[in-house]
């Protein structure tokens, strides 16, 4: 009989001082600092020198960490090369995927794990991820790229090359908050399987392409790509009810909802939640915000008992969606962000390294005669 944790669910595979979640209580902090705060006070930049460094940068310190991933915002032209090959149709996540990878060939040295030279490299595949997608969606849409601004902020930037225009204060904040929001959360799929990879002193653009395929599946972070879709199927508020109804009778997964650690309220979907509400009174979006009431309504009343609580996932849609993004591009937001965490949790790994190789119980038959093939 099986043994296995299916899922690998309760396993404590790693120590990380980077997020502590307390699933019962719907809690998350980054080093120690409720998300509530960061997402209130914080950047994306000094968040990420919070994970990396496990403390808050002085202001010298984050100017300084500032400067040096803005130097790294640009592609080399190689990579724009590559990125000119890619179909226009293909998605962007595999675009971002495969970008990152192909860096690595352009890397004199991509194999080293000295941590000074791991997170160089995981500051410049960050710095440049948002150039990747926004490259191509430029090539998808016949458009010129447009070059990186590195006196703008990470999110600033991204929302730059992507639209060809600065964005508004309150756009760069939503995003930047988003960033936030989605930078770290213990050993979720991704970034396990980015530990995994570094713990086989594999190079970092291997561990980060990696984790981006992990990220993109629906169960993970291609969710909230799902959320969208669901909102545009279900069409308006009167029909929700027995959409959800029908969908819960028929065992479908409804996107944006569950969690293998929370069984509250996800911390990041409260923060996300205020956040939808007021971009869809800005930008005239208020039906989709509606809608995802009423869907949490419906959900909470049928299945809070069992712990399913909207997830970060859920009000992501409608934030991406009011801010202007194409749905292709709501799980390469998380991706961007996410790169900080994977590289976080790779630099952790590679300082008290062990190759992470479980075991699986064989559940096959065993002396077998081997059949030659001319008999099979
Ligand atoms: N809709 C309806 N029922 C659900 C849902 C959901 N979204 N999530 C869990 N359940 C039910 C499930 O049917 C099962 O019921 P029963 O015990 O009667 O069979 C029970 O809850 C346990 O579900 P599970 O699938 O065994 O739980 P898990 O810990 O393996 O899955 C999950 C966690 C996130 C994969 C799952 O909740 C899910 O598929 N959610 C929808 C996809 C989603 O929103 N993913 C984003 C996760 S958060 C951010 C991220 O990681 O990217």
């Amino acid at each position: 009989m099986s043994t296995a944790s299916k899922g690998l669910e309760g396993i404590v595979a790693a120590d990380t001082q980077m997020s502590f979640i307390d699933g019962e209580k719907g809690v998350l902090e980054y080093v120690g600092i409720p998300i509530d705060e960061l997402a209130r006070h914080s950047t994306f930049e000094e968040t990420v020198f919070l994970l990396w460094n496990r403390r808050l940068p002085s202001r010298t310190e984050l100017e300084s960490f500032q400067r040096e991933m803005r130097s790294e915002y640009d592609l080399p032209a190689p990579i724009e090369k590559i990125i000119e090959t890619f179909p226009a149709g293909a998605q962007p996540m595999h675009a971002l995927r495969t970008a990152v990878s192909a860096m690595g060939m352009f890397d004199p040295d991509p194999n080293s794990v000295d941590p000074a030279q791991y997170r160089r490299k995981a500051l410049s595949i960050l710095a440049k991820a948002p150039a990747i997608i926004a490259a191509f969606d430029a090539r998808r849409n016949g458009r010129l790229v447009t070059r990186a601004d590195p006196s703008l902020s990470f999110a600033a930037n991204f929302l730059w090359m992507l639209n060809g225009k600065r964005p508004t204060p309150a756009m760069e904040r939503a995003f930047d908050v988003c960033m936030i929001l989605h930078a770290d959360h213990g050993l979720n799929a991704s970034t396990f399987t980015a530990r995994v990879i570094a713990s086989t002193l594999s190079d970092v653009y291997s561990a980060m392409a990696g984790a981006i395929g992990a990220l993109r599946g629906p169960l993970h972070g291609g969710a909230n790509e799902g959320v969208m879709t669901m909102l545009n199927e279900i069409g308006s508020v009167e029909k929700v009810d027995a959409w959800v109804e029908d969908a819960l009778r028929n065992k479908k997964k409804i996107m944006g909802f569950g969690h293998r650690v929370y069984r509250a309220y996800d911390p990041r979907a409260t923060y996300l939640k205020t956040l939808a509400e007021q971009l869809s009174k800005d930008t005239g979006n208020e039906r989709l915000f509606e809608m995802s009431r009423r869907i949490e309504t419906a959900m909470l009343n049928a299945v809070a008992a069992k712990g399913i609580y909207p997830n970060v996932d859920f009000y992501s849609a409608t934030t991406y969606h009011s801010l202007g993004l194409k749905l292709d591009l709501f799980t390469p937001m998380f991706a961007l962000s996410r790169i900080s965490g994977w590289a976080g949790h790779c630099l952790e790994q590679l300082a008290a390294n062990r190759l992470i190789r479980p075991d699986a119980d064989y559940v096959g038959p065993h002396d077998v005669a081997y059949t030659p093939l001319a008999a099979r």
